[in-house]
């Protein structure tokens, strides 16, 4: 069983918000969408580059470079140019911290 790692608190990170941090050596975004938590890879799956500037529209990022968008609920790219998918991972709440789950 992988482990838990805190990532921040609850109190300040409003919906809008977003935060990399680096998870076993893997650059991963927390996103709050809405008052729902997502954690993705900071990596389009077409070039490599890091996604945390990308726009977020309802539950999908688009990636600043060349438009590609990924799911960030299931890490499913959804647009060329890129077609691999990019890693997502549990988040939970953990009395009143962000954690999220390395897997
Ligand atoms: S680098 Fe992300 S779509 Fe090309």
């Amino acid at each position: 069983m992988s482990d838990w790692i805190a990532v921040t608190s609850v109190r300040g990170f409003e919906p809008g918000s977003r935060e990399v941090f680096d998870l076993d050596g893997i650059q991963v975004i927390l996103l709050n969408v809405e008052g729902e938590y997502f954690a993705i890879e900071d990596k389009c799956s077409h070039a490599e580059v890091e996604l945390n500037t990308g726009p977020v529209v309802g539950e999908a990022i688009t990636c600043p470079v060349h438009g590609a968008k990924f799911c960030l609920r299931s890490g499913k790219a959804l647009t060329p140019p890129a077609y691999e998918d990019i890693e997502t991972f549990p988040v939970r709440v953990n009395d009143g911290v962000i954690e999220v789950q390395a897997v």
